[in-house]
């Protein structure tokens, strides 16, 4: 063989050995689909499946407002364009109906649909394969006891080549699998540790992603994004004036809200309307493992609601001098209820004690400005006004920056016009999508300036 041929052989066999680990990095079988006729469940099963769905906020992604249960169309917007969820309903064609519990698991612990399709990791099985194999036979029990729905998901928008799913094999690689049990803990926070990094993926939304989308294993619960809302970091990071503990945690995401914190508002109001309805030592094992990420507060941060309010006091007047507008629609809009020392949930915190005020940027403080805080149906729960008809952008700008310097000891702000007039184009949009059937969202179009 010539030399040139030598080179164009192993070159040869390269390019056809890539293709194979390609191949083999990529190729999925599909798996038989059944007959859905042939399927009973035992009702404790279907049950336990019911609380599982709600831990894992299942129906957050997979029912769109006003529609049938897990009907899927629900447009979950990534950085790469728009993905819509799928039916999980027991539709036999547009639904999951013949899928087996094979393929079931398989989609929850790989990502990969019956017929052998990579998901995109908007279905966050990043963390679902976590989930065991016991509590995935009772989601698929409770899945495939539900009312068949017949609907298709509309196609996604995803620019190229983030629409070539085929790719979504190569970004599994770079994903790292989170969850170890340990055994020189207690049962409790093996068990929370189990949910957390699991079925509740509690990181999707509060640690941050790489260019890819990816989770940063290395910066884990430091702060995420999601839906123009600021996840907080929920470790050593976190910026709440008062450190959080197991207690408050355990209050917070059991009921909602907590007199040293406040309320969960936005992307987090649901996932604590869901954490309502679940068995309280679930939730006691998810606040006890989230304490120890939190870790031990600094001596200096080791702090209580009251230390905060009285170094508050001394700082009083410094905000008024500088932003006299600000100051005085406080005064005449918020203070009343922010300083009627009427305890939660129908008074508001003091702001020195919010995080909204003391985060790293003003979007989840604009959120609330504009859009309140709407009670959760038939239960004694915090509400406030939105300002989005009342107020212009300026006098919401105003504000912002007064509590900033007002109520923290944070650096100020910087764009926060910028902010505000996002939170509004976003809070019009997302009500436009959601309730375009409902009600018109005229009140949240910003009025002519006076
Ligand atoms: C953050 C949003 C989100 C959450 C939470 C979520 N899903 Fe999904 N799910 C999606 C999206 C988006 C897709 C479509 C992915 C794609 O098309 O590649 C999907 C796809 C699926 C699929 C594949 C269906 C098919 O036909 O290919 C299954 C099964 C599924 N989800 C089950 C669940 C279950 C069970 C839960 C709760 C334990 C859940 N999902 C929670 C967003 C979510
Ligand atoms: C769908 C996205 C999402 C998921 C999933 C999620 N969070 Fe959140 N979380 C948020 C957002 C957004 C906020 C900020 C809400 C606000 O300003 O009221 C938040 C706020 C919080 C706060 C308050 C922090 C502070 O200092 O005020 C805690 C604690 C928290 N989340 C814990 C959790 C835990 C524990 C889980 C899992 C059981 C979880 N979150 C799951 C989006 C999410
Ligand atoms: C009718 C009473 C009422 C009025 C008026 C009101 N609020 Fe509220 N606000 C509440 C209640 C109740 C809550 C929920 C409890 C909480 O989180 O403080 C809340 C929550 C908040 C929060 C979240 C605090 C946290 O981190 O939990 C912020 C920030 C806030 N309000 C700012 C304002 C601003 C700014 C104004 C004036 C423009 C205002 N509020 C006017 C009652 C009110």
């Amino acid at each position: 063989m010539t030399r040139s041929g030598v080179i164009a052989g192993v070159l040869a066999a390269l390019v056809l050995g890539g293709a194979a680990a390609v191949f083999a990095v990529v190729w999925r079988p599909a798996i038989d689909a059944i007959d859905p006729a042939q399927r009973t469940f035992a009702n404790d099963l279907v049950k336990h499946g019911r609380t599982l769905a709600v831990i894992g906020n299942c129906s957050n992604c997979h029912t769109a407002p006003g529609a049938k249960d897990f009907a899927g169309a629900v447009a979950v917007p990534t950085p790469f364009g728009t993905v819509f969820s799928s039916n999980i309903t027991p539709d036999a064609d547009t639904g999951i109906g013949r899928w087996s519990e094979a393929a079931f698991r398989r989609a929850m612990r790989d990502g990969v649909d019956r017929e052998g399709r990579h998901l995109y990791p908007t279905f966050p099985y990043d963390h679902f394969t976590n989930v065991s194999d016991e509590d995935d036979r009772a989601l698929y029990a409770y899945l495939m006891t539900r009312e068949p729905v017949r609907s298709a998901a509309p196609a996604n928008r995803l620019s190229f080549p983030f629409d070539q799913r085929p790719l979504i094999a190569g970004w599994k690689l770079l994903r790292s699998a989170t969850y170890h049990p340990d055994s020189s803990k207690g049962a409790e926070w093996n068990r929370g540790a189990y949910l957390v990094e699991g079925l509740a993926h509690c990181g999707a939304c509060h640690t941050p992603r790489n260019a890819l989308g990816g989770e940063r294993a290395s910066a884990s619960f430091s702060g995420g994004d999601v839906d123009n809302w600021q996840a907080y970091a929920i470790n050593a990071h976190s910026p709440s004036p008062v450190p959080w503990d197991a207690d408050a945690l355990f209050g917070y995401l059991r009921n909602g809200w907590h007199p040293d914190h406040g309320t969960a508002r936005g992307p987090m109001a649901q996932v604590v309307a869901n954490l309502s309805s679940v068995d309280p030592d679930d939730v006691r094992a998810i606040a006890t493992y989230m304490a120890g990420v939190f870790g031990q507060p600094s001596p200096d941060h080791r702090r209580g609601a009251e230390t905060v309010l009285a170094e508050l006091k001394a700082m009083a007047g410094r905000a008024s001098e500088t932003n006299a507008a600000g100051a005085a629609i406080y005064a005449a809009t918020c203070a009343s209820c922010h300083e009627s020392g009427r305890a939660l949930p129908y008074g508001g915190i003091n702001l020195a004690l919010s995080t909204a005020v003391c985060g790293s940027d003003p979007r989840n403080l604009a959120n609330i400005v504009l859009a309140g805080i709407s009670p959760r149906e038939g239960e004694r729960s915090p509400i406030m006004p939105g300002f989005a008809s009342s107020m212009t952008d300026d006098q919401i700008v105003a504000v912002l920056i007064y509590l900033r310097t007002r109520f923290s000891n944070e650096p100020a702000w910087t764009g926060v016009d910028q902010v505000v007039a996002e939170a509004r184009r976003t809070q019009v949009a997302a009500l436009r999508t959601a309730a375009a059937s409902r009600q018109p969202p005229a009140d949240l179009a910003q009025r002519d300036k006076p």
